[in-house]
């Protein structure tokens, strides 16, 4: 398949946790984050053809997935969305950069229409949830060779349960948060197999200001 390369980026806790508790916006915990450590995050950012995260991250955080703490260009922002609930304030429609809404059939009309008057691009991909087997090659034709995946934990585990992840690069947060549900850096089923685990090879670490930073390429077996 030709698709886009797909590096995850996420900010988690020493124990593997996302945000404060569930339905939380993530912004609160990521407000412990250096000027430093943004500007790394941001200068992956800069790196990318593509930039997204869930529909769910859109509503609860707000996100403007631009690049603001480097220089660069700011990524496209793509966000998978199956029925285009996405608050029509919302930060990615800002004119900084190009965004696409991805959708389902299910997407009432007045909403698609609504969304493409606010200057984001609806491409449709699947018929329940957003079809990622479908929406990769989607992005590729359309020049994003680099996607960079920012979360949350659902669409994290579709792109790991599919086998789409070719690196995976963690900001370690120096706290621990505690919490049985509180979402962790991949949710959905889980591989419940050993056999099946996606697994890694760590190719760089390094500290930045009491955050550890790892990198990590796919094994591909
Ligand atoms: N620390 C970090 O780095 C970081 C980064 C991002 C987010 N977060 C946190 O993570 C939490 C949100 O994570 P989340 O797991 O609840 O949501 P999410 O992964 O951001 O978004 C999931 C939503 O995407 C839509 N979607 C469309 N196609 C999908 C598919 N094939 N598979 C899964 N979802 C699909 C669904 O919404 P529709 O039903 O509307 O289609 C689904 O509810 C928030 O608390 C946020 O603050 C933390």
């Amino acid at each position: 398949m030709n698709r886009p390369y797909v590096i995850i980026v996420s900010e988690v806790t020493l124990d593997g946790k996302l945000t404060l508790y569930r339905g939380a916006s993530s912004k609160e915990l990521m407000s412990i984050m250096t000027k430093e450590v943004y500007k790394y995050l941001h200068s992956i950012r800069a790196q990318v053809d593509g930039i997204m995260v869930g529909c769910e991250t859109v509503r609860t955080d707000d996100p403007s997935l631009t690049v603001r703490y480097v220089e660069g260009k700011n990524p496209v922002r793509i966000i998978p969305c199956s029925t285009a609930n996405v608050p029509y304030h919302a930060n990615i429609f800002s004119k900084d950069a190009k965004t696409i809404i991805v959708t389902t059939e299910r997407a009432p009309k007045e909403r698609v229409e609504k969304i493409k008057e606010l200057g984001a691009e609806v491409i449709y991909a699947g018929e329940e949830l957003v079809d990622f087997n479908k929406l990769l090659p989607m992005l590729y034709e359309r020049g994003i060779k680099k996607l960079m995946v920012e979360g949350g934990a659902s669409i994290n585990w579709e792109f790991v349960r599919l086998g789409f992840v070719d690196e995976l690069r963690i900001i370690h947060l120096p706290v621990v948060i505690g919490g049985e549900n509180v979402p962790t850096l991949v949710g959905g089923e889980g591989f419940k197999s050993l056999k099946k685990l996606m697994q890694f090879q760590i190719v760089n670490h390094f500290v930045i200001d009491n955050f550890l930073i790892t990198e990590w390429k796919t094994i591909k077996t």
